[in-house]
């Protein structure tokens, strides 16, 4: 499955337009639901600037263990309520931190991180995991990047509903 590269100077509207069609073509013939998660972290790593982690943790026994994602290794588990991953899987919404270091129980995985975004997996009304994309660049996310990650997470989990 190829995909065009994404100009990733794009106004947000209208790259997040672009990720979310690309997201259904690169998974909509793979019944396999890490295979697509590895290729839609890889989508968003190599298609938004300034990203320095992109990618997923799933919900295990009651944890967070990390996924596939696309940056340099990463905390394994993560308990619901820590950190800026537990804390939007635990409240099922998406967390836009400006500035990591003044987010109460951030946890560090790379020391260039300052920003990042959190927004929860929800498929049929349960929690499955959390997409978390992480900056070095402060406040780089915005509103417009939570309402395209929304509508980004929206289309995988409709693509591979039941896997
Ligand atoms: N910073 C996250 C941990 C995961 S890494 O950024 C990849 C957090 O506070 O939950």
């Amino acid at each position: 499955m190829e995909t065009t590269a994404i100009d990733v100077k794009l106004p947000k509207r209208e790259l997040y337009a672009e990720l979310a069609k690309q997201v259904q073509a690169l998974v909509a013939d793979e019944r396999d639901f890490i295979a697509n998660l590895a290729n839609a972290s890889a989508l968003l790593f190599y298609s938004l600037e300034d990203v320095n982690w992109a990618g997923f943790y799933l919900l295990k026994d009651g944890e967070l263990v990390v996924g596939p994602f696309q940056g340099r290794p990463a905390c394994v588990r993560i308990a619901l309520g820590k950190g800026v991953c537990g804390a939007s899987a635990s409240s099922r919404s998406t967390l836009v931190v400006p500035n990591v270091h003044e987010f109460a129980g951030h946890i560090a995985c790379d020391s260039a991180s300052n920003s990042e975004i959190v927004a929860p997996l929800i498929r049929n009304g349960e929690l499955i995991g959390v997409l978390d994309i992480d900056s070095p660049k402060f406040g780089r996310f915005d509103e417009e990047d939570r309402a395209g990650l929304e509508s980004f997470v929206e289309a995988l989990l409709r693509q591979t509903r039941g896997q």
